[in-house]
């Protein structure tokens, strides 16, 4: 009789639940593909009695996560609580110190201490996975430790946040407001508890974080992600964009540059028929790329319980069968503290502006982009409302600097009303 890899699981949401479903409809398949059972000691939540549609009697229950991480009968922990620190913390530190490996869903606690965790489950000789906590079910860190091991990775990029992507792209298809396709998320109950943790890109930040710390050998580092959310992204640019052939996404960028690790979240446009540009609803995508492998491009669901859970046992089997990765790919110590690029790679931009309809008006706004050494790629002058002219403007590859000189020159021309919009084009 082999030995069972004895699970002990705290949090019972969403994925907590779908976990417990796959470990009990499918035991037969995950003794087969590991060579041992995968069983449940405990289990751990913050409610006992409510109905999960899963059988819990089998199992041990704790009230407290940190005690069914140190129980005897529990060889893996399996932390799916979520929050940065408290409970889900306390627990995780508590298994590795009493030797368990550890399988978590967790992209905020990894995203701040990724780096401490990784080094002390090294220590401790045990193993700290993370499969789940990127992108729900796309299998990416194990396509970025595993199959694009022998690559010097050079990009990472990704739409990362469903929620995101829902709303830019339901605004897109139904001509509705942020706002109110905001409304429309929160009712189906696609955000999170603190709405900004999605809008706000902190959520897709976390995951971006977490790869480039595989994808370039460095400690995750989230507080250098240059953040910006989707709140300011209006109808009016979704459209434009797509008429110039664009499409607006939360996109995530992270390369290493000679000024350092570039790493960004940030709505941009990228071309309709790229990967990227053909992204719908709230799937994700992923796109590595690789000196030897060239682009992968990875898409699928980011969230929910099947996709979150295949994720989760992809690792715990990982660990029945005997494997046992670096949390980042390699080992934690040789990690290096990764310098943060001060400046992002040149891009092109989107610009839009309302000018005043008179003579010389493009004229003056043409010098003060020439001034600040930016050319114009294509320009387009749309529809005129009353007496402003909607003005488009993709300029050619520039430096945000340069940008941001052209567009604090803008006011004193005096042709410019209101404050014009700048969303910078990624080529992908
Ligand atoms: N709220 C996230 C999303 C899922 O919308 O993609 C959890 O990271």
């Amino acid at each position: 009789m082999t030995t069972p890899l004895r699970l002990g699981i705290a949090g019972l949401g969403t994925v907590g639940t779908g976990v417990l479903r796959i470990v009990q409809r499918r035991a037969a398949l995950l003794e087969r593909r590991s060579g041992r059972p995968v069983t449940i000691s405990a289990v751990s939540a913050r409610t006992r009695d409510k109905d999960r549609g899963v059988r819990l009697s089998d199992y041990a229950w704790e009230d407290d996560p940190v005690a069914l991480a140190r129980r005897d009968d529990v060889d893996l922990f399996v932390e799916l609580m979520g929050g940065q620190d408290g409970p889900a913390k306390a627990a995780v530190e508590t298994a590795i110190a009493h030797g368990k490996d550890v399988v978590t869903a967790n992209k905020a606690m990894l995203a701040v201490h990724g780096q401490a965790m990784a080094e002390a489950a090294e220590t401790a000789g045990v193993a700290l996975r993370f499969e789940a906590a990127v992108a729900g079910g796309i299998p990416v860190v194990k396509a970025l430790t595993e199959g694009l091991a022998g690559n010097e990775v050079q990009r990472v990029m990704g739409v990362m946040n469903g929620t995101c992507n829902y709303i830019l792209t339901r605004m897109e298809h139904a001509g509705l407001s942020y706002d109110e396709v905001f409304e429309e998320a929160n009712a189906l109950g696609y955000l999170e508890a603190d709405p900004q943790l999605d809008v706000g890109g902190i959520d897709a930040g976390h995951k971006l974080a977490l790869l480039a710390a595989i994808a370039f050998g460095t400690q995750v580092s989230f507080g250098d992600v240059e953040l910006e959310g989707i709140g300011a992204i209006s109808i009016t640019d979704i459209e434009q964009a797509r008429d110039l052939g664009f499409r607006i996404k939360l996109l995530g960028v992270a390369q290493m540059t000679g000024r350092g690790l570039e790493q960004r979240m940030s709505p941009c446009l990228v071309p309709a028929a790229s990967p990227l540009g053909t992204l719908e609803n709230a799937t994700n995508m992923v796109v590595l790329e690789g000196d030897a492998a060239g682009q992968i491009v990875l898409q699928g669901a980011g969230a929910g319980e099947g996709p979150t859970a295949s994720a989760v046992m992809s690792d715990i089997l990982d660990i029945a069968r005997g494997l046992r990765l670096s949390t980042f790919g390699q080992p934690a110590h040789s990690l290096v503290k990764p310098v943060a690029a001060q400046t992002a790679t040149p891009a092109a931009f989107y610009l839009r502006m309302a000018l005043q309809d008179k003579p010389g008006a493009l004229a003056k706004v043409a010098t003060v982009l020439g001034e600040a050494g930016i050319s114009i790629d294509r320009m387009r002058q749309t529809r005129h409302v009353e007496s402003t002219a909607p003005v488009l403007i993709v300029t050619h590859k520039t430096t945000r600097a340069a940008l941001d000189t052209a567009l604090a020159g803008l006011p004193a021309t005096g042709v410019v009303e209101g404050a014009p919009v700048a969303i910078r084009i990624e080529e992908v």
